[in-house]
């Protein structure tokens, strides 16, 4: 692929496409909707309005970080609190498919409200080939799909949509970030899905449970850094399993399992093999600073049988 003249003409396109409109995109601070965010601001600018919807489901400091990388470049991002409308939204919810309509359906819900509040007609999104293939092929429905499970946005949110990189796979996805001066901490990101933590904690999704995961998978980022791999996190199981707390106590804590996977395309994926000390460390760690855990374990499935996150 020729990168320069993709990204050229695809700001023709959104250019034409929304004339003297108003577009709007939400920005989850990964790399394909990075990529659109400069994509659209290089097309129509102050036309885009770029929103975060800080669903409390990110990891880490995530939307401070994203507001971060994006100043530099000029480009304002507005960030939206809606952690309450989600969590709401999953109460009570353990199956996977019924949370990622939940989510999809609050996150549609917010996103329609700042749209309207916006006065867009256009939203810009982040859809890669993967994401398309996965839903039609009824893997699972990813959040970001709309036309293809059916749901029409013009009619039912009230806007139109554009995906520039829906016929991308993620490694020329990441070529368009950095042609676009996307520094390398989002071009080389680690894909991180839509429906954030809500993928990676079994059962029932709740502030306390996320919390859980959400330092659970920052350990793992940090001690899995040097490694070459396409995803490395951590989920928090459902089940529960039994330790022994350092005053001998026993405690029936949390469970959480360590995925890292090598993929190209995320279509397939294989078991990194990491080094034992990197295992052990990354389980003195989660132990030691996640006092409700007492357990860790390593997954080994590849994909397929597996997918890669856990719903
Ligand atoms: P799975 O779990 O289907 O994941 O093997 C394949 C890749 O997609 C990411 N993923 C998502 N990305 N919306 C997204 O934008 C989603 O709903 C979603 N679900 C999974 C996952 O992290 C992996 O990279």
């Amino acid at each position: 692929m020729d990168v320069g003249r993709f990204i050229d003409s695809q700001v023709s396109e959104i250019r034409e496409l929304v004339g003297k409109g108003k577009a709007i995109n939400a920005l989850s601070g990964g790399v394909d909707s990075s990529a659109v965010t400069v994509l659209g601001h290089r097309a129509v600018g102050a036309q885009l309005e770029t929103v975060f919807l800080d669903d409390g489901l990110m990891r880490e400091q995530e939307p401070e970080s994203v507001a971060a990388v994006f100043k530099p470049l000029g480009i304002q991002v507005k960030i939206v609190d809606v952690k309450d409308r989600f969590f709401r939204a999953l109460k009570g919810i353990e199956d996977p498919e019924e949370k990622r309509k939940a989510f999809r359906d609050t996150f549609y819900k917010c996103l329609g409200e700042a749209v309207k509040a916006s006065g867009a007609t256009f939203l810009l999104q982040g859809t890669i080939k993967a994401d398309i293939i996965e839903t039609q092929k009824g893997v699972k429905t990813q959040h970001n799909i709309l036309e293809q499970i059916g749901i029409d946005p013009q009619a039912g949110f009230g806007f139109k949509v554009i995906e520039p990189l829906k016929e991308l796979f993620k490694p020329d996805v990441r070529r368009v970030a950095a042609a676009l001066g996307l520094p390398e901490s989002v071009s080389q990101r680690m894909p991180f899905p839509g429906p954030g933590l809500a993928t990676r904690c079994l059962g029932e999704v709740t502030p306390e449970r996320v919390a859980i995961v959400r330092r659970a998978v920052r350990i793992v980022e940090e001690e899995t850094a040097g490694i070459k791999a396409f995803q490395c996190f951590a989920a928090l199981l459902k089940d529960r399993g039994t330790g022994l707390k350092t005053d001998g106590c026993r405690q029936f804590g949390h469970m959480i399992a360590v995925r890292c996977v090598e993929s190209e395309n995320a279509m397939i994926a294989e078991p990194v093999h990491l080094p034992w000390e990197v295992l052990r460390k990354i389980e003195r760690r989660i132990t030691a600073e996640i006092p409700e855990v007492s357990r860790v374990l390593y997954e080994l499935t590849p994909k397929p049988p597996a997918t890669i996150e856990y719903i």
